[in-house]
């Protein structure tokens, strides 16, 4: 039988891309003997596929429980109720642990949701914000926060100057709710992030200290900052976790026969995969300049286009795709498929799981952002990082086919994308080095479990 150090309660907020992180830091901690027990939604819990085995799921309320945020009508309602509903949720969950004798030392939760600190401090319990995106996109928003930069900026070519940030950014690289105005409610939730973040022990930030150097040793003055990612299965990195062969939890089946079997049969570094992740919805037009983009690339590809996306495609564009030529899956493994020798490059949303993923795995991409944190992390891919590099949009918002053509040919093999495929291997090895032992991320992670063994 396993003796914990300590027990942390992780309360992630209910979406895949912020789940999905966290369950992996989980896996970190119990591997350090810390027991784990996640808290989830009940609508969240009613609809996912796979759940993981060797943790602890409770669940608790977020007011909707039958029908989950589309319920809420908005997504600021659905925070706002779920703040009234999941402090008492939370603080009963607490509780009825203490009572069974699994006394929590340790709220994790995300700032998306900034009240789990209150509870935590009402019970008296180590308190740490997990921020599920990286540290410039953070930056942004506390800038936003303190009223230091004022956004959206009055022209569009406005060069941003962000303390802590080297490089200028436009208006097109920050995220997507400083700049929309309709977004404005959602920014006021993302700013919120930092309204009591001086309570809290430690601010977790799912990125690595080599990838966000400057940064990190700027916000870091201000709260006690920890990277610890990158949040990928170990055995995709490391490979020091034995018990690390489930996925996570996932609302999406992913077709891993159809796909794997398709890969195998493809030469080495010869596949575009495409993804947008978890949520975004492309315009009609948008699917169409994409569809037409592949095709014309030349190059094999593998496209996730989720079922609710699926009308958007050209007519009998899947019939008509012969399976030399590419494959159509309504969800996939991403990092099996990632990590595949016959995938040459990643068109991505650059949702910021997909574009660290893509990192860890040495993949360079072709980076096509839709909304929230994607342009910025798009920024940092094609200027800072330099390993992919973003397809740019015509005045009406949507990436041409030729464009899309130009960016895959350019990353997958002509002299101007070498130093991109070369930085995207570069980055593969430090990504694995900061979790390896004694690398940044594992300190960090074995200064937080030190420090919860020492106050438990
Ligand atoms: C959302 C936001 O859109 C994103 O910008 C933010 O950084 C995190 O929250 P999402 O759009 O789903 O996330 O994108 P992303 O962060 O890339 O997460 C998607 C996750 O789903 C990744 O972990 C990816 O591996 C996984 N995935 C995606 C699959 O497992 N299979 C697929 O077919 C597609």
């Amino acid at each position: 039988m396993t003796t914990h150090k300590a027990h942390c309660l992780i309360l992630p907020f209910p979406g895949q891309g912020h789940i999905n992180p966290m369950l992996q830091f989980s896996k970190r901690l119990q591997s350090k003997r810390v027991k784990i027990t996640i808290a989830l939604t009940k609508s969240f819990l009613k609809n996912m596929k796979e759940l993981p085995t060797s943790m602890s799921i409770e669940a608790i309320s977020d007011g909707y429980d039958d029908g989950g945020r589309d319920q809420a009508g908005s997504f600021v309602a659905y925070i706002t109720r779920f703040k009234e509903i999941g402090s008492d949720t939370l603080s009963q969950l607490i509780e009825k642990l203490a009572k069974s004798g699994c006394h929590v030392n340790c709220i994790v939760y995300d700032p998306f949701l900034p009240w789990p600190v209150e509870v935590a401090k009402q019970f008296g319990l180590i308190s740490a914000a997990f921020f599920t995106q990286n540290c410039v996109v953070d930056n942004i928003y506390y800038h936003v926060h303190k009223g230091v930069i004022k956004l959206p900026p009055t022209q569009n070519d406005e060069k941003i100057i962000i303390p802590g940030l080297s490089c200028t950014i436009e208006s097109s690289d920050v995220p997507s709710f400083v700049i929309n105005p309709e977004g404005e409610r959602i920014l006021e939730m993302l700013v919120n992030q930092f309204s009591n973040l001086d309570k809290v022990d430690w601010v977790l930030i799912n990125s690595f200290y080599e990838l966000e150097k400057e940064i990190i040793d700027w916000m870091s003055k201000i709260y006690p900052i920890k990277t610890i990612g990158p949040t990928i299965p170990s055995m995709y990195l490391d490979k020091r976790l034995h018990d690390d062969k489930e996925y996570g939890l996932s609302m999406f089946k992913p077709m891993t026969n159809e796909c794997l079997n398709w890969l195998n049969h493809q030469p080495i570094s010869s596949v575009v995969y495409v993804s947008f992740g978890s949520i975004a919805k492309l315009e009609n037009e948008q699917m169409e300049e994409l569809a037409w983009g592949l095709k014309n690339s030349n190059k094999s590809f593998l496209w996730v286009v989720r079922s609710t996306e699926e009308p958007k495609l050209p007519k009998n564009f899947i019939e008509e795709l012969t399976s030399e030529k590419g494959l159509v899956v309504s969800w996939c493994p991403q990092l099996q498929v990632l990590e595949h020798e016959s995938i040459g490059c990643f068109l991505t949303h650059c949702g910021w799981n997909s574009t660290l993923e893509a990192i860890s795995l040495g993949v360079p991409m072709v980076a096509m952002p839709q909304w929230t944190d994607q342009p910025t992390n798009a920024k940092l891919v094609n200027d800072v990082w330099e390993i992919g590099v973003r397809a740019k949009q015509d005045e009406k918002g949507i990436v041409r086919r030729e464009v899309i053509e130009e960016c895959i040919k350019l990353v997958m093999e002509e002299d101007k994308g070498k130093l991109i495929r070369e930085n995207a291997k570069k980055w593969k090895e430090i990504a694995r080095n900061v979790v390896d032992e004694r690398g940044s991320s594992d300190k960090n992670i074995e200064e937080f479990v030190s420090k919860l063994v020492t106050i438990s």
